[in-house]
């Protein structure tokens, strides 16, 4: 039995490559947690910048949370089985009238890992909608292979290495994934989709959760993971510890090693080894 999707909604993951929406936590939960990521960002001076964006919830405990949320690990196992690690964390923050922007793109390209079974849970922590440059999807895009891309690191483009898919994309296929505060989309790691900017009056802000079995490994190098549910018999990552309160030193060191350790591997071959060199700095 299913744990939190129907068998139609498994089916159209399936078919289509993306569930929306889900909802994950109530407004007011979700609203929380904007407050808490701006107290965060406050303290910090402004916005996440730098490796601060990525692994944020070896950091933080409300984040930390978050990547365990129940209703989110239900769904996930839905699709991927019972023995999760959360592989990463990223946060998509566009901010009010800004040209950042995300290219089509499939998340596989860079990743290194062993098989596409990897889906992420993106989770709203504000409206995203036509408004303020809602994620959109191409449906069923999933089920073609590793299509090329070629990097083009545009200082607007929030993605690693501004990467771009390297054919044309036909836009009137694509299906803009709407979303209230709290709701959650999902989407398949081969599934084509892209993003807007922003030119409201408010910031956008998701976080995204990518999520693996136990089962896969990283092609490219020794890597990290967080179990979040059942057990990992295979080892393939080094697991991670939990935050207990916010950046503690010996997870800011941790999290530091960790961060340029997968750096190196999403921006091999292009000279960048960590999120904190300049040409990793846009968006
Ligand atoms: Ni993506």
């Amino acid at each position: 039995m299913p744990k939190l999707l129907t068998p139609a909604q498994i089916e159209a993951y399936r078919r289509h490559g993306y569930l929306v929406p889900i909802r994950v936590m109530s407004e007011d939960e979700a609203l929380a947690l904007r407050r808490t990521l701006e107290a965060v960002e406050a303290g910090m001076g402004g916005p996440l910048r730098g490796d601060i964006r990525h692994k944020a919830h070896l950091l933080f405990p409300f984040l930390a949370e978050l990547v365990r949320h129940p209703a989110i690990l239900d769904a996930i196992e839905d699709l991927l089985g019972p023995d999760l690690l959360c592989w990463n964390s990223n946060f998509f923050i566009k901010e009010a009238e800004t040209p950042s922007f995300v290219s089509w793109h499939q998340d596989s390209t860079y990743w290194g890992l062993s098989a596409p079974d990897v889906a992420t849970a993106w989770v709203a922590l504000t409206p995203s909608n036509l408004d303020n440059g809602a994620m959109a999807v191409i449906p069923g895009s999933h089920r073609t292979d590793q299509i090329p891309h070629r990097d083009t690191f545009d200082r607007d483009n929030l993605l690693t290495r501004g990467q771009e898919i390297a054919v044309e994309v036909d836009e009137a296929e694509a299906v803009p994934l709407i979303l209230r505060p709290g709701e959650m989309s999902l989407h398949h790691v081969r599934l084509v989709h892209g993003s807007p900017p922003n030119p409201s009056g408010d910031r956008r802000i998701g976080f995204a959760i990518r999520y693996i079995p136990t089962t896969l490994r990283q092609l490219e190098g020794e890597d990290s993971a967080t179990l979040v549910r059942g057990t990992d018999r295979f080892h393939h990552f080094e697991l991670e510890p939990r935050p207990d309160v916010d950046m503690p030193p010996e997870m800011l060191a941790l999290h530091r090693r960790l961060t340029e350790r997968s750096a190196r591997i999403l921006y091999r071959g292009t000279g960048v080894d960590s999120y904190n060199d300049p040409r990793a700095m846009r968006g």
